[in-house]
């Protein structure tokens, strides 16, 4: 993990994205009177190498998504910058964007949602080649058989419908679709949430094998870190649109700095170190991104709370290897150690 400044002088070469304070608002109405701001995304920065996975995790309504979206280009960020291999997107035309597009491709929660019913496996994964490449029929045959074999499927699914599968099948049809154009990037959005839990291990190690074989860069989305612990090699929690702690796995999740990652790790039992003495349990809701609390977005909910963290919003800043905005990150834990 680095910020965006350490990647662009030491490492450009290996870096395929970067988010830089991205902040989506959507204008909303608000009661009878007047518009609001739902402040969906509200300044999120992050770099991601070739060949490697930034797990991104929070609570629903923390922004998961529609980073996502941002990630994608589905959507244009209300403002902040993001780059694709080097390529700011805001300044590419649209025959760029088109082929930006064509790095980064997305994985949904719900494979039966995002494939086509009409389509057999054949078509749904044909598709991207007819419209990108010119590739003739048997080559495209070559490529689809080829990605069918890669991601577990036999060659007699590729006439079959997505009824016709099981959950797990359908989502390796939608890995399939994803990476049949070598996409230099793949976001992929709550990827094992709706699959029962002994396939998801078969799915992950899927994404885990993809990722060897083709050097793929991961944004994987989950609200669950013993999924994450999978598959990460960096870790991002969110919260309210923002990033509260950032940094590799091991540190994040072995030693987090911030109190909602430890709530977060606290509610996640396969992975609580028994030795951590001090739980905390995450108190109240989410709050509204239409009306966003003062200083710290965590501090109604958050066991470290002070006068300080009700007025001042906290900077991202490094402590101990790792990113983290919280203005008692220094002491959150010590009593574990
Ligand atoms: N088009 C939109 N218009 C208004 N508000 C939106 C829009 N899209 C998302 N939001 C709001 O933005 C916030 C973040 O939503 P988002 O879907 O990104 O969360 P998430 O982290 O993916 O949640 P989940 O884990 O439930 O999927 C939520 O409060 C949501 O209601
Ligand atoms: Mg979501």
């Amino acid at each position: 993990m680095s910020t965006p400044a350490q990647t662009a002088e030491s490492r450009a070469g290996d870096t395929v994205l970067v988010a830089d304070d991205l902040k989506k608002h959507y204008p909303v109405r608000r009661g009878m009177f007047g518009q609001g701001v739902v402040k969906a995304l509200n300044g999120v920065s992050f770099s991601l190498e070739r060949g490697r996975t930034l797990a991104v995790v929070g609570e629903s309504g923390c922004g998961k998504s529609t980073l996502a979206r941002q990630l994608t280009m589905i959507e244009a960020p209300t403002s902040g910058r993001l780059a694709i291999d080097g390529e700011d997107v805001a300044d590419a035309d649209r025959a760029r964007i088109a082929a930006l597009r064509r790095r980064v491709q997305m994985v949904f929660q719900n494979p039966y949602a995002s494939l086509n019913p009409r389509k057999t496996v054949e078509d749904t994964l044909g598709e991207p080649l007819v419209i990108n490449t010119k590739l003739s029929a048997p080559e495209r045959a070559d490529r689809i058989a080829h990605m069918m074999r890669i991601v577990g499927l036999r060659p007699e699914h590729a006439k079959r419908y997505p009824h016709m599968f099981s959950g797990g099948q359908r989502q390796r049809v939608a890995i399939a679709r994803a990476m049949i154009l070598d996409p230099q990037i793949v976001v992929a959005d709550e990827p094992v949430s709706a699959l029962d839990v002994s396939i998801q291990a078969q799915i992950l190690n899927l994404f885990m094998d993809l990722q060897d074989q083709f050097r793929t860069s991961y944004v994987f989305i989950s609200h669950n870190l013993a999924v994450v612990e999978h598959v990460a090699d960096d870790v991002m929690v969110m919260y309210l649109g923002g990033v509260v702690e950032l940094g590799d796995r091991r540190t994040v999740i072995g030693r987090p700095r911030h109190p909602y990652t430890r709530a977060l790790l606290s509610a996640t039992p396969a992975i609580f170190e028994a030795d951590r003495r001090t739980k905390i349990r995450l108190q109240g809701e989410l709050p509204s991104p239409l009306n966003p609390p003062s200083g710290c977005t965590f501090h109604q909910r958050c066991p470290y709370a002070v006068e300080r963290c009700r007025n001042e919003v906290p900077m991202l800043r490094e402590v101990e290897g790792r990113q983290v905005s919280c203005h008692r990150a220094e002491e959150v834990g010590e009593s574990d150690a």
